[in-house]
């Protein structure tokens, strides 16, 4: 077993988002803002947190408003500069350096699975974090839930996916995991089952949006046909990976924010805005006038 440093990360952000239209007709749904910051900036921000030094981020043609937020805003740092708002340049330049980014188009939107292949050359025979773009990871702990992806890969030298406990009404929307726990919080996987029927689940632990890979993930990829919905689902990947390799399942301390729906989008923006000082009594106070 050959373990190498994870030092990469991959965003797939190209999906249609067709649950957040008409808002994502025009705008990118990861650049959706929590509060006001977009998603997907908490996400690279998540990334770095873990380790990862170089973040590609899959898009489709008309998301190009993703690469402008990643690049130097000439105009604007001039100004802020010059009207003496310095924190906020500050966090303006500090975004110009976050990582080295880089960017991906998937040409067809064949899938998750068919997002995460277009980071084969990428990762380049290297481990790969694998983080959605459209949900925040909110670690109830000091290291990021990425961070814990990465912690039990350099303990295990294998592929982990996040796992998150969902309510029965929900197993039914996620990829459903199943395995024997070797240590507190990690499982060996066994079983995986993509958006399976109550009756059919074998438990309430769901995938949750952040996944860790080594490379055998791309020979999968490459021989995974279309399932659910014609889709390559990164699901029927990994349960081919797990045909030729341990994959370990890593119960998360944190929790997840989908902002890909407008409840999650909502939920997410009362919640977080509660928590900051400055907003938190006028947010509440408004809330509690509304039925
Ligand atoms: P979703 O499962 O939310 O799919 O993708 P979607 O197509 O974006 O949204 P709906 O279902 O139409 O509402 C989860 C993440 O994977 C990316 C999305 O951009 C999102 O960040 N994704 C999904 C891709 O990059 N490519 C795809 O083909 C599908």
């Amino acid at each position: 077993m050959i373990k190498k440093q994870l030092r990469k990360a991959v965003i797939p952000a190209a999906g249609f988002g067709t649950r957040m239209l008409p808002f994502a007709k025009s705008v990118p749904k990861e650049l959706i803002p929590l509060v006001d910051k977009p998603v997907l900036q908490y996400v690279v921000e998540e990334a770095v947190a873990a380790g990862a030094d170089e973040i590609l981020i899959i898009i489709s043609s008309g998301k190009e408003a993703i690469i402008r937020h990643f690049e130097t805003a000439v105009e604007l740092e001039k100004r802020l500069a010059e009207s003496g708002k310095t924190a906020l340049l500050e966090e303006m330049q500090k975004l110009n350096h976050l990582a080295d980014i880089s960017f991906v188009y998937q040409q067809e939107l064949k899938g998750l699975g068919d997002a995460v292949s277009m980071a084969k050359e990428f990762a380049g025979g290297d481990p790969v974090l694998i983080l959605l773009g459209d949900t925040v990871m909110d670690s109830a702990v000091s290291r990021s839930v990425a961070g814990q992806l990465v912690d039990v890969y350099e303990k295990t030298g294998s592929s982990v996916v996040a796992l998150e406990e969902v309510p029965d009404e929900k197993v039914s929307s996620y990829g459903i995991a199943d395995g024997r726990e070797i240590a507190d919080g990690i499982l060996k996987l066994s079983r995986l089952v993509e958006k399976p029927a109550l009756a059919d689940a074998p438990g309430r632990l769901a995938v949750a949006a952040r996944y860790l890979f080594t490379p055998g993930i791309f020979t999968a990829l490459a021989e995974t046909l279309p399932g659910l919905h014609g889709e390559i689902q990164l699901t029927d990947a990994i349960v081919k990976l797990m045909q030729n390799e341990s994959v370990y399942g890593c119960r998360i301390r944190g929790k997840r924010y989908d902002l890909g729906t407008p409840a999650g989008f909502v939920m997410a923006n009362v919640e977080f805005a509660l928590r900051r000082s400055d907003l938190h009594d006028t947010i509440l106070e408004r809330l509690k006038s509304v039925q």
